[in-house]
């Protein structure tokens, strides 16, 4: 078995999207380790959630190479993409709860797609991982339409966290989180990455952005055009990272508003 730490998670190179016109991924290049927490940042609609999906293989990019340990993607079977995905936890910018099942079905469902244990036991994990995200026993058998977006994002973090996966792919998991909740979800995060969990992360939260990972990488204008250790990232002079970082209104990160 090979050691994780010292492979690659995503060696990503020259990847390239395109919706019509619109060139949203020009050049795309970096490297996800594995053992540590990598948080992708952007402005809004910088294409960081197609990214995301490129890396799950849920997007096909039109060009560049994506290698997943070591592998070029593409000539992964179907099989070995299987195997991979099973070891990878996944919570959604959009959550993508499935409408027609109970919060608990949801946060079970690899559970009880791979046949490895019984309902009940599914159940009961089930609302155990959903209580870590601070939900209550009876939320696991509502529909996600009749719970909250906040309490929908959690159920959503708690499906990818169910198996205890090698590996974490969070796109915006604190989004609409109120800030108690938010600190709460990035510390269960953290400790996940302290027990050996690799996690890569899309986050609009700059201050968990900086506090809660290893490493930081910014996508801007269809490229990465940063990326280093969050603490090389807090002394960097790259002004674009820094507006991002700082939030400010001014400076080289124009947004296209009409007067
Ligand atoms: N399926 C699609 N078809 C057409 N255009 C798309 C599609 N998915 C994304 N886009 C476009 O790609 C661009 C990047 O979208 P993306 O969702 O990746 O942004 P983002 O960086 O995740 O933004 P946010 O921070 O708001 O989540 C946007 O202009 C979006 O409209
Ligand atoms: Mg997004």
């Amino acid at each position: 078995m090979p050691d994780e730490r010292n492979e690659l998670l995503f060696s990503v190179e020259g990847l390239a999207k395109a919706f019509a016109e619109k060139q949203v991924l020009r050049n795309v290049t970096f490297d996800v380790p594995h053992g540590a927490a990598t948080v992708l940042i952007g402005p809004s609609s910088s294409g960081k959630s197609v990214l995301f999906k490129c890396l799950l293989g849920l997007m096909a990019p039109d060009g560049g190479r994506i290698a997943v340990e070591g592998r070029d993607r593409a000539a992964l079977s179907g099989e070995e993409l299987e195997a991979l995905l099973d070891r990878v936890g996944v919570a959604f910018q959009q959550n993508a709860l499935f409408d027609s099942m109970s919060c608990w079905e949801n946060v079970a469902f690899r559970l009880l797609q791979r046949g490895s244990c019984s309902r009940k036991e599914a159940r009961e994990r089930a609302v155990e991982v959903i209580g870590r995200f601070g939900l209550r026993p009876e939320v696991a058998d509502r529909f996600p339409a009749e719970i909250s977006g906040g309490m929908q994002k959690r159920i959503a973090l708690a499906r990818a966290f169910v198996s205890n996966p090698r590996v974490l792919m969070l796109d915006a998991p604190t989004d609409g989180l109120d800030p108690i909740m938010t600190r709460h979800t990035n510390q269960h995060i953290r400790a996940a990455v302290e027990g050996g969990t690799t996690v890569f992360m899309i986050t609009a939260d700059m201050r968990a952005a900086q506090e809660f990972s290893d490493r930081l990488m910014m996508l801007y204008d269809g490229e990465i055009i940063w990326s280093g250790s969050t603490g090389e990232a807090r002394q960097a002079e790259e002004p674009r990272l820094k507006q991002l970082l700082e939030g400010r209104s001014d400076g080289p990160i124009r947004m296209a508003v009409r007067a």
